[in-house]
C-alpha cells in the first residue's frame, strides 16, 4: 500500500482507502460478520483512511466503524459526513442548531470526542454562497468537535467555490473510467490551493469491477435497482449516471487494454492513481476478498501513456456525451 498526503492535514492516506456506504445501507443486505470482515482486511491490507457518513445505515456504518477501531491498535483517520437527515436540502438547514446535532450523534456512533474530518453531504449549491456555514465550521473545529472539514460535490462548479474557503482540506467528488472530467477543470484548482481529493464511486457502482450484465438484478433496498433513474437521490451516484448498456459496452473495450495479471478492478482504480491531484480513492466493498482484490492495486505498476489514451478514446465515444456536461 501506498500513501499519499491529504491535503494540507499533515495526515498521509493509503491511496486505496475504504468507501462504507454499502456496509450502512441502500446496498441490499450484508450481514454484520461480512461487514466486519471487510473493514479488518481493509487495515490488515494496510488501509489507513475510512468514509462513512451518518446517514449510512442511519448510524450503522459509524457504529462498525467505530467497532473496528475498538479492536485495532492501528491509527484509523475515519471521515463522516452530514447534511443528508435533513427531509429537503435546503441552505437553511445547515443551521448551526442542526450541524450541532449532528456532529454530536456522529461522535456518539463513532465513540470519539472529536470527528477527524466532517464533510457537508452534497449539500444544495446556493450553500456555496453562504460563508456563513463555513464560519461554523470553524467554530466547531476551535470548540474541538471536529479537528477539519471538508465537502462531498456533486459538480465542479461546488468543488471550484468551495475551495475559496481557505479551511476546506478536502474535496469528495465522483471520478472513475466514466466520469473524468474533474481531471480536466478542477485538480490543477484544488492542487494549487493544496487540498486533497478524495475520489468516489470509482468502480461506478460495480460496472468497471468488469462483473455486471445485461441481465444482473440487483436487491429491492439496493440503490442499483431503486435509484437507477434518480427516483431517490442524484442519479450521478448510481452507475455513475451513465446509461447501463452503454456502459457494458464501453466496459468491454476497457477490458481489452488490461495488463496480464491485473483484474478490471484493479484497472479501474490503478487509473484513478494515475491523477497525482487524487489523495485517495474510496472503493466500497462488502466482502474481505472484494477489499483485499481493491488494496491491491495500490501496488500495480503505473499505466502506459497509451492506455491511458485507449481510455481516454473509450470515454470521449461512449461516456463523455451522456455525462461530461452534467457534473
Ligand atoms: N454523496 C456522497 O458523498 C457519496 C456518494 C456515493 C459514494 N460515496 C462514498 O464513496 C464510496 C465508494 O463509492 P460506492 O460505494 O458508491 O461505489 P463503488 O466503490 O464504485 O462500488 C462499490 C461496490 O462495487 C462492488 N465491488 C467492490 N469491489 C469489488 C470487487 N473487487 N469485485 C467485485 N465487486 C466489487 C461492491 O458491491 P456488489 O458486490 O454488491 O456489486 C461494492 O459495494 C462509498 O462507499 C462512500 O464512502 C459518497
Amino acid at each position: 500500500m501506498n500513501y499519499r498526503p491529504l491535503g494540507r492535514t499533515g495526515w498521509k492516506v493509503s491511496d486505496i482507502s475504504f468507501g462504507a456506504w454499502a456496509i450502512g445501507g441502500a446496498w441490499g443486505n450484508v450481514p454484520e460478520k461480512d461487514a466486519l470482515a471487510a473493514l479488518h482486511q481493509a487495515i490488515d491490507s494496510g488501509v489507513n483512511f475510512i468514509d462513512t457518513a451518518d446517514v449510512y445505515g442511519d448510524g450503522r456504518s459509524e457504529r462498525l466503524t467505530a467497532q473496528l477501531r475498538k479492536s485495532r491498535r492501528d491509527e484509523i483517520i475515519v471521515a463522516t459526513k452530514a447534511g443528508r437527515r435533513l427531509p429537503k436540502q435546503t441552505v437553511e438547514g445547515y443551521s448551526r442548531q442542526n450541524l450541532t446535532t449532528w456532529i454530536d450523534d456522529s461522535l456518539r456512533n463513532l465513540s470519539v470526542d472529536a470527528l477527524d474530518l466532517l464533510q457537508l453531504h452534497c449539500p444544495p449549491t446556493a450553500l456555496f454562497d453562504h460563508a456563513e456555514v463555513f464560519g461554523m465550521l470553524d467554530d466547531f473545529v476551535k470548540a474541538g468537535k471536529i479537528r477539519y472539514y471538508g465537502v462531498s460535490v456533486e459538480k465542479i462548479a461546488e468543488a471550484l467555490k468551495a475551495i475559496e474557503y481557505p479551511n476546506v482540506q478536502t474535496v469528495q467528488i465522483i471520478f472513475n473510467c466514466f466520469r473524468q472530467r474533474p481531471a480536466d477543470e478542477f485538480f490543477d484548482a484544488a492542487k494549487k490551493r493544496q487540498v486533497g481529493i478524495l475520489a468516489r464511486v470509482p468502480l461506478a457502482s460495480g460496472l468497471l469491477t468488469g462483473k455486471l450484465r445485461r441481465d444482473s438484478t440487483f436487491a429491492p433496498d439496493d440503490h442499483r435497482n431503486f435509484n437507477r433513474h434518480g427516483e431517490q437521490f442524484d442519479v450521478g451516484e448510481t452507475f455513475s449516471g451513465v446509461d447501463y448498456d452503454t456502459a457494458l459496452e464501453a466496459v468491454e473495450e476497457l477490458r481489452a487494454l488490461l495488463p496480464p495479471g491485473v483484474s478490471m478492478s484493479q484497472f479501474a482504480l490503478r487509473w484513478i492513481l494515475m491523477f497525482d491531484a487524487v489523495s485517495c480513492a474510496i472503493p466500497g466493498g462488502k466482502r474481505r476478498e472484494q477489499v483485499s482484490e481493491n488494496c491491491a492495486a495500490s501496488d500495480v505498476p503505473p499505466l502506459s501513456q497509451e492506455t491511458m489514451r485507449a481510455v481516454r478514446r473509450i470515454y470521449d465515444e461512449k461516456i463523455r456525451p451522456l455525462v461530461h456536461h452534467r457534473w
